[in-house]
């Protein structure tokens, strides 16, 4: 384990387990919809985007956009800033954002809006973390593919960072507090 590290919250073979898992979820689901649009959140999701991308065994097309993101803090300021957009036209697709984690949901629920002006066929969401217990109570979001529902704690690994280390864990950690507060 990483020394800046707490715990293992998820091993890399659990997390490859329910990535298989949800990948075949979305590829039942998909399956007659067609023209599947998967929309990653860069860059938490990269990791979790390819492995569930080759887990889905269905065509598609993949696209990417980036926001901002916390900078060196733990919190979500609310404020959400586009940093790159999307590449593809998405209206009369079928378009599945996929997230790393959502904690307050500001970020995913600013994207939710954003996407629907453009007319798509349906939009859903896949996260592979969720922190329900943070979630701003003004968010009504529903996530329609979930990972997993984790505690309170700061995360990092398998695509989540601090000040922009610890991306390439291949497991899931809960960072020493110390790290965060210095
Ligand atoms: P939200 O807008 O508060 O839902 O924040 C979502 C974004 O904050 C995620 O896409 C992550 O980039 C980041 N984030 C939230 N919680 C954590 C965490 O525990 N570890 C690393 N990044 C996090
Ligand atoms: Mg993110």
């Amino acid at each position: 384990m990483h020394q800046a590290l707490e715990k293992i919250l998820l091993s890399e073979v659990q997390i490859a387990t329910r990535v298989k898992e949800l990948g075949q979820l979305i590829a039942r689901d998909y399956a007659e919809l067609g023209d599947l649009v998967m929309i990653g959140v860069l860059k938490g999701c990269t990791m979790f985007m390819m492995d569930l991308a080759r887990a889905i065994d269905i065509t598609l097309s993949i696209d990417f956009i980036a926001t901002s993101s916390y900078g060196h803090g733990t919190h979500s300021t609310g404020v959400v800033r586009l940093l790159k957009d999307l590449d593809m036209d998405i209206a009369g697709r079928h378009v599945l954002i996929v997230e790393d984690i959502i904690d307050s949901g500001l970020t995913l629920a600013y994207l939710h809006a954003q996407f629907l002006k453009r007319n798509p066929a349906s939009m859903r969401i896949c996260t592979l973390l969720n922190k329900p217990a943070r979630r701003d109570p003004a968010v009504g979001l529903t996530v329609d593919y979930l990972g997993f529902d984790i505690p309170n704690e700061f995360v990092v690994g398998y695509g989540l960072d601090y000040a922009e280390h610890y991306r390439n864990l291949p497991y899931i950690g809960v960072l020493k507090p110390e790290i965060y507060t210095h």
